[in-house]
């Protein structure tokens, strides 16, 4: 064997030594950690390189200098062959409950930075990476605790990964809290120090660089010396060194196979494509010197086209730092920068520059790297065969795609004076410039369009006028073929003087060549953008005295001065100004000792383990012998009958073991796969589907992955013969009586007369429209269940559930069996938002029904694609209103009709009613009249979201006071303010729910938002801003909601052990709500009682155990944002039963001993017999089952009239959370709800065919929000409202109603987009007094882009024109 060629693959996780001498060369390193090693920190989101759940650090060693080099990958997307030679550390690496908790673990726990979970260690390992990297910098030494990165960098490290759950805030800081140049006066709430303590690093868990922790093992650095390429035909995967290497392993195939070979670099394309083929070669083309190099000579930059986008951008900055800056400086700035947007740190560490291109050549990708090195005139090496090929890169991309063993060899970036065209005498300057517009700022988006320009300009002689000498346009990703240069635009600007008459031709020149594919999506968008772009970038240029403002979207505005602490970061480390993207917050919390530890903002029980990887999900529980795993076979049709499945290839695929469907359903046993009060849902398609997405069968294989492959290769045959179309439409619904019924007692009740208050009103909207789409949870894990047969026909399932005891029912049901023989456990839950109530049912069915047939544990994972088009998701609707109000802004009748969207089944939707109007009574409404129906459709069920109706019925409010104050031309927060409540209307709106008159505490709470968030001064500074800003707008608003709450009724189980350790169980689940921590502290407080004294902390005694119907019945739902209480209530319930059953012994020990410890008082109760455990079942009295909750949020938000792009300045909210059992929980609910709500209202299309299938189904289509899309500044409040007689321990739920509190950057956004059109209408010359608009939720780009004008640039210069014209005509 050549030296340096290994046949085995050789590696190391967390210092262990892995040797394999086959492998199949698909397999992800993900797919090995997760299910061939103990390492399962490493979570699977999405697959597909979007979440960052799988992030890990992979290190490598090059002996020659000795140095070891450590970045993040995505696990789900590295090739595990890939990586031999190399050391991977994931976070249980770092540090674990055996060896102790790295301070990242530590930090992350005692910042309150962790709820579910399942993001915190991919997050860790990113920030671990920053920390790491910092280190290897130059900069001085930091002060001891800290590390050399700074701020900006800290929070850009986690830029790209998601967490459904925290709102990013407390992440936030606990990552900042590393940085060299940070303001520990800055960082939020923890548990390190309390308010007016010193904040002093000594008290954050100490963090040094020299931690101990080796990411490369001595032992793999003695073993590579002389063996780091794999070359085996085991594993099909090989390593050639050089191009004549690579030739020949090519030229061994037949051409018909080639495309059986797979050439590889990153393999991130995988995350794109997700191509299933087979391969029966991968050559990893990483190691051929000509494809990794980066070589710069006088006339340009040649880069390699295996050299990650990450090493590219080094190299890049690198160049761009030398000597004072040329032309050439700017330009590799410039694309550095741009580069820096592509995706997220973890994966372009690993993507090529040449996979990208290629991809782009190849199969359409919507590439930034081909846009911008198209308008710096690239050019690239290619090898074909034997020959070699030199292309301009727009030669390139034009071609025909390339055949799969065509390669990329390298990419020349020509330095500017070789493009420069010198036919001018005069002194030319070069400008290059670059774009992009996608929904997140950072990157990890794709973009609507791009766009970079090159420009040689000079100065025309006789006046200040502009000459464009030479250009180079390209757009690119707007939905086309590939990146292209717009010629035709080049051609008729060069050579030309630059005026706006001139721009203007050019813009319409460019209109007609910017033109999407069909079928594109918002493609007028996409053209408008590119209109943008090249105005942003000419018109700085363009000679028009001050008329048009020097730089729109990158530059800075007009000169007005703009808040710096907003806009920008200094960071001191190394001079250079950043974006900052949490650039402050502030949380004011009070802490309050009467139940304590109940009200402490102690950490939530389990984080560090959370943080390490080591907290057990279900999908992390080791497979049981003979595990068998399942994939659905879903629908594509909305109605169908069903008329068998083969599969695409001849044979059945690999690994499958069997089909489940309808058939194998056993007798007894009933088709039913979820169930709720209101009806059932079958767990499979019988002879028809019903909706697309309906599960048909379910593959059973030996691996996720073969079942997933088979149930892709499942083609279902269908047949529509006589059948009735389907009903798709809530219209149609109507059309067909096709409705659910709604129980009378859910049904909303009218307010008032609505004839007589419509009678009264000076104005009158009649018939207004509000459409309102759906959301998805994406919890980041997705639905998952493993089934183990057990003795005597019983089952075990083990099910990430909100509410396992109704999975018992309906897996008892469909197996035929008691329900005392399925026993349903369910531990923790990677977020469910609702999701996983009624919707974890059918997949924890289906697996129980596979194992009962096939007498095997059968799990299932879903795959992101699948969950999503299972979901159902939040419930969209059509509404129809016609209110009446005063001149004076008082509403005297407000009449609704709302056609809510449920689905095919029942689910939860008739509820949907009742939770939307108790919300949207928060105003003083007059008369409220409505008429709501529950459409049954042929879509998949819609289900409970976080604030399920609420959060639409509190925007329907907000639309119609906004509608109702633009008709006016009032400001709208004059006519909130008109329309709340008094405490007497708050009686009549919500009768019996009301509660007290002290308790309505939400006109204190609007007032003291407006003082703490200056609101009204804001007023002013926002006019002014608006009125010196043509291309950037600001919008600010208050926003008040009230939410109703039910309690439920709730068991719990208390058992103190022979130790005095406390077990703790209750019918709630932990979700990453932190309801464990609530319990706890509860628990806590109640045994704490028997001591008096207080001196002794059973918190830590105490431990709340997986849920597990057999052990604790009537569990019911975790839901509706009340379970916490009331499982505390249950708990308290339990304990106060146990200190009077142990108070009398307490007692007599205490006559006889003095001082009684709790360790010997158990002790004795033991001895003595005494019953130690106790159950309850807490039913809360009428009086205290229903209560408002209040709050109020002030948004202000800037948007962008050029791209349509939104960024939330600021945020203040005030909650009011009574007495709140644990105040860091709480706010943690607040700050992950209002986000999730910004998802809602601002970003997250979730959308479908015309079919009803679901096409939003992945990270690529779905935006949920990042840090970079939540406020830049961020204030909550909490606020303690004092004693409630009738709640537990005086608090308040806070799990779901500071969702509707987003609203507030909804409405920012219209407020925004008025001045916007004003200005639009000023430009026509027209009366720009008011403007009423619809603006639609979510508020995205194209949403807001469209409402300022997609033609905002042509309808501006058209008026420069019309100015100019009238000039001129004066002077004549
Ligand atoms: C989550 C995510 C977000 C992204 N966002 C963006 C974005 O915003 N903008 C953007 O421009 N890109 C984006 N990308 C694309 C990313 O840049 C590419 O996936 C990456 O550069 C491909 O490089 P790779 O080394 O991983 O290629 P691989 O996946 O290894 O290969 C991709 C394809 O190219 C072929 N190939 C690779 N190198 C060569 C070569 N030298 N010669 C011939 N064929 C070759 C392979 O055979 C394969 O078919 C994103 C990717 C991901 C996963
Ligand atoms: S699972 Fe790898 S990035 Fe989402
Ligand atoms: S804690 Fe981040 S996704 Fe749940």
């Amino acid at each position: 064997m050549e030296s340096g060629i290994g046949e085995k693959l050789v590696f190391a996780i967390n210092g262990e030594r892995f040797e394999l001498s086959t492998i199949e060369p698909s397999t992800t390193l993900l797919e090995f950690l997760r299910s061939q090693t103990c390492f399962k920190s490493a979570k699977l989101g999405c697959g597909e390189g979007g979440c960052g759940a799988c992030v890990v650090l992979l290190s490598k060693y090059d002996p020659v200098l000795d140095q070891v080099e450590d970045f993040t990958i995505s696990s789900c997307l590295t090739l595990l062959c890939s990586l031999n030679g190399c050391s991977i550390t994931t976070s249980e690496g770092l540090g674990n409950s055996k060896d102790g908790f790295h301070p990242i673990h530590k930090r992350f726990t005692g910042f309150h930075a962790s709820q579910c979970g399942f993001c915190t260690p991919g997050i860790c390992m990113s920030l671990f990476s920053a920390l790491r990297n910092s280190e290897k910098t130059p900069r001085p030494e930091p002060s001891p605790g800290f590390a050399k990165l700074t701020v900006s960098e800290a929070e850009k490290a986690i830029a790209g990964n998601l967490c459904r759950c925290t709102g990013y805030r407390s992440i936030s800081d606990a990552c900042k809290s590393f940085a060299a140049d940070v303001d520990l006066e800055e960082l939020g709430l923890n548990c390190f120090w309390r308010k007016g303590e010193n904040r002093d690093v000594s008290r954050l868990p100490f963090y040094s660089h020299r931690d101990g922790i080796c990411t490369f093992p001595e032992f793999l650095k003695r073993e590579i010396k002389n063996k780091t390429l794999l070359n085996s035909k085991e594993c099909s995967w090989y390593s050639p060194v050089s191009v004549e290497e690579l030739q020949s392993l090519l030229g061994s195939e037949e051409a018909d196979n080639w495309t059986r070979v797979k050439l590889v670099v990153g393999n991130t394309g995988m995350g794109y494509y997700k191509e299933l083929d087979h391969y029966n070669k991968y050559i990893d083309l990483r190691h051929i010197p000509e494809l990794s190099i980066i070589r710069r000579d006088s006339t340009g930059i040649d880069i390699g086209a295996a050299v990650s986008i990450s090493n590219a951008i080094l190299a890049l900055k690198e160049e761009s730092k030398h000597g004072p800056q040329s032309y050439k400086e700017v330009l590799f700035k410039k694309i550095a920068d741009h580069m820096d947007k592509i995706a997220s740190e973890y994966i372009r560490n690993t993507a090529s520059l040449g996979g990208n291109l290629v991809m782009a050549q190849r199969s359409q990708f919507p590439s930034d790297i081909a846009t911008i090195l198209l308008a710096a005139g690239a050019l690239v090496d290619l090898q074909i065969g034997t020959k070699s090929l030199k292309l301009t890169l727009e030669e390139f991309l034009e071609s025909p795609p390339f055949d799969s063993i065509t390669i990329l060899l390298s990419v020349r970036i020509p330095f500017w004076e070789q493009i420069r065209n010198d036919s001018s005498k005069t002194q030319s300057r070069l400008l290059f410039e670059s774009y992009r517009a996608a929904p997140r700022t950072l990157g990890n988006a794709l973009p609507y369009l791009n766009a970079a320009f090159f420009a040689q300009v000079s100065n025309y002689k006789d006046c200040d006028g502009v000459i464009l000498e030479s250009l180079q346009l390209a757009f690119g990703a707007y939905e086309t073929k590939h990146a292209i240069r717009a010629r035709k635009v080049e051609e008729f600007l060069t050579g030309k003087l630059l005026s706006v008459g001139l721009l203007f031709e050019a813009i319409k020149l460019l209109q007609g060549i910017i033109v999407p594919d069909d079928n594109a999506s918002h493609a007028a968008y996409r053209s408008s953008l590119a209109v943008s772009f090249l105005f942003d970038f000419l018109c700085p240029l363009v000679d028009n005295g001050d008329e048009i403002p020097n730089g729109g979207i990158n530059g800075a505005i007009n000169g007005f001065p703009i808040d710096a602490k907003v806009e920008s970061t200094y960071d001191k480390l190394d001079n250079t100004i950043r974006p900052s993207l949490l650039s402050s917050a502030k949380q004011v919390v009070e802490v309050l000792r009467d139940y304590h530890p109940v009200g402490e903002p102690t950490t939530k029980t389990g984080a560090e383990i959370q943080a390490s990887g080591e907290a057990v999900y279900v999908d992390d529980i080791p497979a049981p012998k003979d595990c068998l795993y399942g994939a659905f076979v879903n629908s594509t049709r909305p109605l169908a009958r069903v008329k068998g499945i083969t599969f695409k290839s001849s044979s059945i695929p690999d690994g499958v073991v069997g089909i489940i469907t309808v058939k194998e359903i056993p007798k007894g046993g009933e088709n039913i796969g979820a169930r709720s009060i209101f009806g059932t849902e079958p767990l499979f398609a019988d002879d028809f589907t019903r909706y697309a997405g309906q599960p048909i069968a379910f593959m059973v294989a030996d691996t996720q992955k073969h079942a997933n492959m088979a149930a892709n290769c499942a083609v279902v045959e269908y047949d529509n013969e006589n059948l009735e179309p389907p009903v798709l439409t809530v219209e149609e619904a109507v059309e067909k009586s096709s409705f659910f019924e709604v129980p009378p007692f859910l049904n909303p009740k009218n307010v008032g007369n609505f004839s007589k208050g419509m009678a009264e009103a000076d104005h009158r909207i009649l018939s207004a429209e509000i459409k309102l789409g759906s959301q998805y949870y994406f919890y980041m894990e997705t639905q998952t269940a493993l089934a183990v047969p057990d003795e005597d026909n019983c089952m075990i399932v083990y099910s990430a559930s909100q509410c396992p005891e109704n999975a018992q029912i309906v897996i008892a049901k469909c197996l035929g069996l008691p329900h005392h023989n399925v026993r349903v456990i369910t531990r923790r839950v990677g977020g469910g938002f609702g999701g996983k109530a009624i919707k974890s049912l059918p997949v924890a069915t289906a697996c129980a029904l596979a194992a009962h047939k096939l007498r095997r544990p059968v799990r299932i994972y879903l795959d992101r694609k699948t969950d999503m088009m299972m979901a159902g998701g939040r419930h969209p609707m059509k509404i129809n209103y016609n209110v009446g109000f005063k001149s004076n802004g008082i509403i005297t009748a407000l009449h609704l009709d709302v056609l809510i969207n449920a689905g095919i089944s029942e689910d939860v939707s008739p509820v949907i009613p009742h939770n939307m109007i108790g919300p949207l009574k928060k105003y003083n409404w007059g008369a409220l009249s409505v008429d709501m129906k529950v459409c049954k459709t042929n879509h998949s069920s819609k289900s409970a979201m976080r604030a399920p109706g609420e959060v639409q019925g509190s925007y329907i409010a907000e639309a119609v006071i906004e509608h109702v104050a633009s008709t006016l031309s009032m400001e709208v927060d004059f006519v909130r303010d008109k329309n709340l409540h008094t405490f007497e209307s708050l009686k009549v709106f919500y009768e019996g729910g009301s509660g007290e008159a002290f308790e309505y505490t939400l006109p204190s709470v609007m007032d003291r938002l407006a003082s703490s968030s200056n609101f009204h001064q804001r007023f002013e500074v926002i006019r002014q801003f608006n009125c010196c800003n043509k291309w950037k707008k600001r919008g600010i608003s208050r926003v008040p909601i009230v939410h109703d709450v039910m309690v439920r009724p709730t068991p719990g189980k208390v058992s103190l052990l022979n130790d005095g350790s406390v077990v703790v169980e209750v019918g709630g689940i932990e979700l990453g709500q932190g309801l464990w921590t609530k319990v706890k502290q509860m628990a806590a407080f109640g045994l704490g009682q028997v001591l008096l004294d207080g001196n002794c902390s059973l918190l830590e005694r105490v431990r709340v155990i997986q849920a597990d119907t057999l052990s604790l019945v009537q569990g019911g739902f975790t839901a509706g944002s009340t379970t916490s209480e009331s499982s505390c209530e249950a708990v308290r319930l339990c304990c106060n039963a146990l200190v009077e059953r142990l108070i009398p012994l307490k007692e007599r020990l205490q006559e006889k001993m003095g001082t009684v410890s709790w360790d010997m008082l158990i002790l004795q109760a033991h001895l003595e017999a005494v019953n130690l455990s106790a159950s309850a079942y807490y039913v809360p009295d009428i009086t205290s089952a229903r209560y408002l909750n209040y709050g109020a949020a002030v948004s202000e938000v800037e948007i962008d009239l050029l791209t349509g792009a939104t960024m939330i300045l600021r945020t203040d909210i005030i909650y009011d959370c009574g007495q709140s059992l644990n105040p860091a929980v709480d706010l943690g609910q607040i700050e992950g709800a209002f986000v999730q709500g910004i998802g809602f209202f601002m970003l997250e299309e979730y959308l479908t065919n015309s079919d009803g299938l679901v096409v939003s189904d992945s990270t690529w289509t779905y935006k949920i929000p990042t840090i970079d899309t939540i406020p830049k500044q961020f204030n909550v409040e909490i606020w303690n409202s004092g004693h409630h007689q009738r709640r537990v321990l005086s608090s308040k739920a806070s799990g779901e109603p500071p969702l509707l509190l987003a609203v507030s950057v909804h409405c920012a956004t219209r407020a925004a987009i008025k001045e916007a059109r004003k200005e639009l209408l000023s430009w026509n010359g027209s009366d720009a007094s008011h403007s009423t608009f619809q603006l639609e939720v979510p508020a995205t780009m194209p949403v807001v882009k469209e409402l300022c004008g997609l033609d905002n640039v042509e309808r501006y210069l058209e008026s420069l024109l019309s100015n100019q014209q009238k000039l001129n005509s004066s002077y004549e």
